[in-house]
């Protein structure tokens, strides 16, 4: 069998993982020909692709990005106009002049859609979720969060000696698109003292209180942690709206910060590396089996597969009665 093999969508840590999980097995345990396909569902435009070997795939494990390259074409939105292409149809075409007997699909919600487009159309597609965000439906988790749950943690930690040295609140805003994965993660493991998510509306004024709550018992400063998507007023920036907000609530010095896409770079953690190893591998599994129109998830500590018609379309939102959510409740913590 020949497969191609495409990253979509905003990269992450873990991606490079993936490419060598599903290439290597799909070589060498299964005898295999791979080829890479460079920028996403945009290099099947244009057949921009190369064949993936023992070379190629070396060193691939620990790589942050995508040696394939990544773009956020979607085929399926409204039609070019000015050339009138009908890039379905050309991309159909041109994974039958390929021979390919199935393209995996890495990416996240958008890609999860296009891919489900194609699989409706009888085009052999396996995915596997991919993203930062966490909000991939059917998945309990996606390679590429827990790494920026990492990285958004430890920069967390290292806001606590500098607002303790100024006595000052600090407010650090972290990804995570229309979700609050990353921030709720990020800023309990951090010890946030205020975490405010899209999935729960926030008051100030309740922000402010517990902020003078934590004054009057001596604590002189706070650390809130706040994810891109929350409502910020008439502010680019997330953490620049709460900021200015809690200076004026309560008349502390208060300080942003937007970790932005120093989450999205690096090395994958032990924990995404072998995630993407597994999922990587089931995808070939789910090819030889001739299981496609599929999504690889990881679901109770199990590898599985849903169709991509019950994944497409949804978002995993956190859920208010979360139990990160409840004990932080328990720790005096404010979700807004
Ligand atoms: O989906 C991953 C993500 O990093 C989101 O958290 C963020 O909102 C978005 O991508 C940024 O998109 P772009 O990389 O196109 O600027």
């Amino acid at each position: 069998m020949r497969i191609g093999i495409l990253t979509s969508g905003g990269d992450c840590p873990g991606i490079n993982a993936t490419i060598r999980g599903v290439c290597k097995t799909a070589i060498y345990h299964f005898g295999m020909e791979v080829v890479g396909i460079h920028s996403g569902f945009q290099g099947l435009l244009t057949k921009d692709v190369e064949r993936l070997d023992e070379k190629s795939l070396s060193g691939l494990l620990n790589m942050g990005g995508t040696i394939l390259g990544t773009s956020r074409e979607k085929p399926f939105k409204k039609r070019d106009l000015a050339t009138d292409m009908d890039k379905p149809g050309e991309i159909v075409r041109n994974i039958q002049e390929l021979g390919l007997d199935c393209v995996v699909c890495i990416g996240g919600n958008g890609t999860q859609k296009t891919a489900a487009k194609f699989a409706d159309m009888g085009v052999p597609i396996v995915s596997v979720p991919k993203t930062i965000d966490n909000d991939i439906w059917g998945t309990d988790f996606s390679f590429g969060f827990d790494t920026a749950v990492s990285i958004a943690t430890d920069a967390i930690d290292r806001l606590h000696s500098t607002a303790s040295s100024h006595k000052r609140v600090m407010v650090i805003e972290v990804m995570g698109h229309k979700a609050g994965w990353i921030a709720l993660y990020s800023g309990m493991a951090g010890g946030g003292d205020v975490i405010l998510i899209p999935e729960i509306p926030y008051d100030i004024k309740n922000i402010g209180d517990t902020i003078i709550y934590r004054l009057k018992k001596g604590k002189a400063y706070s650390i809130v942690v706040v994810a891109e998507g929350i409502m910020k007023g008439d502010k680019k920036r997330a953490a620049e709206y709460i900021a200015q907000e809690i200076e004026y609530e309560t008349g502390i010095e208060t300080r942003e910060t937007v970790l932005g896409y120093i989450q999205r770079g690096g090395s994958p953690t032990s924990f995404d590396r072998n995630l993407a190893t597994r999922m990587g591998g089931h995808a070939t599994e789910l090819i030889v089996q001739g299981k496609f129109g599929r999504m690889v998830t990881w679901s109770r500590n199990e590898i599985s597969s849903l169709p991509l018609s019950e994944v497409t379309g949804k978002l995993k939102a956190v859920p208010e009665d979360h139990d990160l959510i409840i004990q932080g409740r328990r720790l005096g913590i404010s979700f807004g």
